[in-house]
């Protein structure tokens, strides 16, 4: 069965907003005498910032497309442009899931935000852990076996936020064939240039109920701006767009992205990955040798999920130093779990100190 039968009903039949931009050909956009059908004012703001304040902008502008289409290395007519991976999420449950029907499938430990989008929607939550004893890996077998009927969407994330591993893309693949006329597969690659692992982006040629989220949120060091993909077919990339609001990329955005991403901007990001995934080696290293944890486990991601013998304790030396970590330990499973983001070397240091200065206490404490 065709994935886009999956889509709620009102959404296949939604007459979707026209705006000015989608009424004028892009001929017409490209060299128009005079903008009068879209209620702007002619006028620019006295403002020199190199880009257009006064106009509406493209729905998707198309230098932008072409620039996230090389860097994601896809055609783009399998784009959307959306305001983070985060608005990609939840338009998908927007679009597939009925409130008080349908479902959602989730991998706890897992990224919060799939859950939300599914509570704001009124999609019921089905959870399938992770299997801990079998490095954070799905339960490919109970998911498949035990996949309600009414699963509209399953959200996988690799590399996994918050445990920092890749799942096995081969089973990725394998999975989407089994629940291919039921389900749509997300796969969200937030951290994947972190990792050793390819995108499976190329698979989405063959594989219509697989669509992946990607951003520039990470490894392109651009959180502040903004910008996500979501990658799948066209046919179900035309549906999404039925539902993105508008003018959902505002010209500063752009601007910047396009300054953002243009080659040198390029080669400082793959030199600042590297310089992170060097550091976390490093900060791994001291980890694990400290008398204050139990456990690193691996990371494909530009973060550290760390489980502490005493993690309230870490916790407030942290934020007494200024050091900000997240409290991963009400997350299935991570009981006693931080995650750390990998900082500048000066930062790590710091936190290195705090630690050191909280196991020489420890120390202390034990002697009689
Ligand atoms: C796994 C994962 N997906 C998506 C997001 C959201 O990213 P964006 O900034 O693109 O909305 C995050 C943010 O932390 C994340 O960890």
């Amino acid at each position: 069965m065709n994935i886009l039968r999956r889509i709620r009903p009102a959404i296949a039949a939604l007459q979707p907003y026209s705006s000015a931009h989608m009424e004028t050909t892009e001929q017409a956009l490209a060299a128009p005498q005079a903008r009068l059908n879209a209620n702007e004012l002619p006028f620019a703001p006295p403002v020199d910032c190199g880009f257009q304040l006064n106009r509406y902008p493209h729905p998707q502008p198309p230098d932008m497309r072409q620039r996230l289409a090389e860097i994601l290395r896809v055609p783009d007519n399998h784009l959307l442009l959306t305001r983070g991976s985060d608005e990609a999420i939840d338009l998908l449950v927007r679009v597939f899931c009925e409130a008080g029907e349908d479902a959602v499938a989730i991998t706890p430990p897992v990224f919060g935000m799939y859950r939300v989008a599914a509570e704001i929607q009124g999609a019921q939550v089905v959870e399938f852990p992770l299997l801990a004893e079998n490095g954070f890996q799905p339960d490919w077998p109970r998911l498949q076996a035990e996949l309600p009927k009414n699963t509209k969407l399953v959200f996988l994330c690799s590399p996994n936020n918050p445990v920092g591993n890749s799942l096995d893309a081969s089973a990725v693949l394998a999975f989407c064939q089994a629940v291919s006329s039921r389900a749509l597969v997300v796969l969200d690659e937030a951290y994947i240039e972190f990792s050793p692992q390819k995108s499976l982006v190329d698979a989405i040629a063959d594989v219509p109920n697989l669509a992946v989220l990607r951003t520039l949120s990470k490894a392109w060091g651009l959180a502040g701006a903004r910008l996500g993909a979501l990658v799948a077919q066209p046919a179900l990339i035309a549906i999404m767009r039925r539902v993105l609001p508008p003018y959902p990329i505002p010209e500063p955005v752009r601007y910047a992205v396009m300054q953002a991403t243009d080659q040198p901007a390029a080669k400082a990001a793959r030199q600042a990955v590297q310089a992170v995934m060097a550091e976390k080696k490093r900060l791994q290293a001291f980890l694990s040798a400290s008398p204050l944890v139990k456990q690193v486990y691996p990371s494909d991601t530009n973060f550290l999920l760390v489980r502490f013998y005493q993690p309230e304790r870490v916790f407030h030396a942290c934020a007494q130093a200024g050091l900000l970590v997240r409290d991963q330990s009400r997350q299935p499973g991570l009981a006693g779990c931080l995650r750390i983001t990998v900082g500048r070397a000066e930062d790590n240091q710091r936190l290195q100190s705090v630690l050191q200065v909280l196991a020489t206490q420890r120390k202390s404490e034990e002697q009689p």
